[in-house]
């Protein structure tokens, strides 16, 4: 093992060989979690938020003894996560659903799941969460789309669990803007309320036409999984790189990660995929740490962190992620920066050309102008015609090389714009707020 790092929030105890890539404020690993979370320091921890590998896939059949056995592997992680997890930390996971193998009724993982971590592990349930994705496909087509007996399965659970009663959560931070109807409310308050009961015999006082920066949201969280501009999806495309197939929206961690935790604090994902977990904490100045079994997926990751970035350069840094642990932003920089030079290299050079090109141009023009025998004249042409040719295809390259220089000037300023200075977490305890 490497000697401790300190300075920071967390104390963590990793090898190198199981370092993939660094950013500046946190680290891939990979591995299995069980042995990655004894890395972590006790109670160093603000927020767990991960979805594991689904019952669905872990196993093809859904029997009841499949189930204890999925619920019994889960909490074995649940219980390694309390040991880090500070008094005031969490964990979310984001579970789906399924239904029981060749029967149209349900799959009671996701409530065995809570009551497992409840019951045995100790854990407080501080809320439950649906996470409404209606991009979701229908399935089984057998009882939805065939037979027509079972809608359309439309939300996964998330379970928000606490280690104590009172984990750090401020709803202040995840507001939602008002509705039309709210805004009109909130500008003549008076004009719309007037203090009475409702049906309910909940009283509506002034108070509702307080402004207090957005709506309070609801435990139904709406976030279409559709994220087909993503960096990572871009760079899996131009590289024909198969992507990770169970990647959830930035969205939902974002949501957890503001909720839940602050700038500086410490954000881990022990199922982390395609590290989209990871980004998301990155670029709201959170330290984190994401576990993943698969060193391909782990490595295949790195995309996350690099905006913008060709895919041959992006693809040199996968390849060695896979080799030795990648130091970022700087050995990107370092490629861009290459890429930057080769460019405006290739424009000197296609300028210089260029100049050549409309000099040779300049004199076959002279030549054939003052050209006097027959023999001459068409030589003289057939030269003038060559220049021509030379000037256009020069033309042609200083355009190329200008688009190039184009885009390697936006891929570094995207690297520099993605590394801000302000979503860096400081060394030691002080954090700026970054929201
Ligand atoms: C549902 S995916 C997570 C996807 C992730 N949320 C994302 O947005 O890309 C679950 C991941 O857990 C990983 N996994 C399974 N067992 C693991 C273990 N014991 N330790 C670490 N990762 C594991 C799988 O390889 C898979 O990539």
């Amino acid at each position: 093992m490497d000697e401790h790092t300190r300075g920071e929030e967390a104390l963590t105890n990793f090898t190198d060989d199981q370092k993939v890539y660094t950013t500046p404020n946190g680290t891939q690993l990979h591995g299995d979690s069980l042995e990655l979370l004894e890395g972590l320091e006790d109670e160093s921890v603000d927020l767990i938020v991960t979805s594991p590998p689904f019952a669905l896939q872990r196993k093809k059949a859904y029997g009841n003894e499949d189930q204890e056995a999925y619920v019994d592997w889960l909490a074995q992680f649940g219980e390694a996560a309390k040991r880090v997890l500070k008094p005031t930390g969490s964990l979310v996971i984001d579970i789906g659903n399924a239904y029981r193998k060749g029967s149209p009724t349900r799959a009671l993982y996701p409530y065995r799941v809570l009551l497992k971590f409840v019951d045995e592990l100790e854990y407080h349930l501080a809320e439950e969460f649906f996470w409404y994705n209606p991009a979701k496909l229908p399935s089984p087509l057998e009882w939805v789309n065939k037979r027509r007996i079972r809608v359309k399965d439309a939300v996964n659970t998330i379970w928000w669990f606490s280690k104590t009663e009172w984990p750090q959560a401020d709803v202040n931070k995840v507001l939602l803007p008002y509705s039309e109807n709210m805004e009109r409310l909130l500008k003549d308050p008076e004009k719309y309320y007037k203090t009475t009961l409702r049906p309910s015999e909940h009283a509506i006082s002034k108070h509702f036409g307080n402004n207090n920066g957005g709506s309070i949201p609801p435990n139904l969280l709406h976030v279409p999984n559709t994220e087909s501009n993503s960096n990572y999806l871009r760079l899996c495309r131009e590289l024909s790189i198969k992507s990770h197939p169970a990647r959830f929206p930035a969205k939902l961690p974002e949501f957890f990660i503001q909720f839940l935790t602050k700038p500086g604090d410490v954000v881990v994902d022990i199922f982390s995929g395609s590290n989209t977990a990871g980004m998301v904490a990155e670029q709201l100045g959170r330290k984190w740490y994401s576990f993943e079994l698969s060193h391909d997926y782990a490595a295949l990751s790195i995309m996350r962190f690099l905006p913008s970035m060709p895919p041959e350069t992006a693809h040199k840094l996968y390849q060695k992620a896979l080799q030795e642990t990648v130091a970022l932003p700087d050995e990107a920089r370092h490629l861009s920066q290459a890429a930057l030079d080769a460019a405006e290299a290739g424009l000197d050079i296609a300028l210089e050309e260029r100049e050549a090109a409309n000099q040779a141009w300049g004199a076959a023009a002279d030549q054939t102008h003052d050209s006097k025998s027959f023999d001459s004249s068409e030589h003289a042409e057939k030269t003038l015609a060559l220049a021509k040719e030379r000037r256009v295809a020069a033309e042609k390259e200083v355009k190329k090389a200008k688009q190039a220089l184009t885009t390697a000037q936006a891929a570094s300023a995207a690297l520099d714009a993605f590394y801000a200075p302000e979503t860096v977490v400081p060394n030691g305890d002080t954090s700026t707020e970054v929201e």
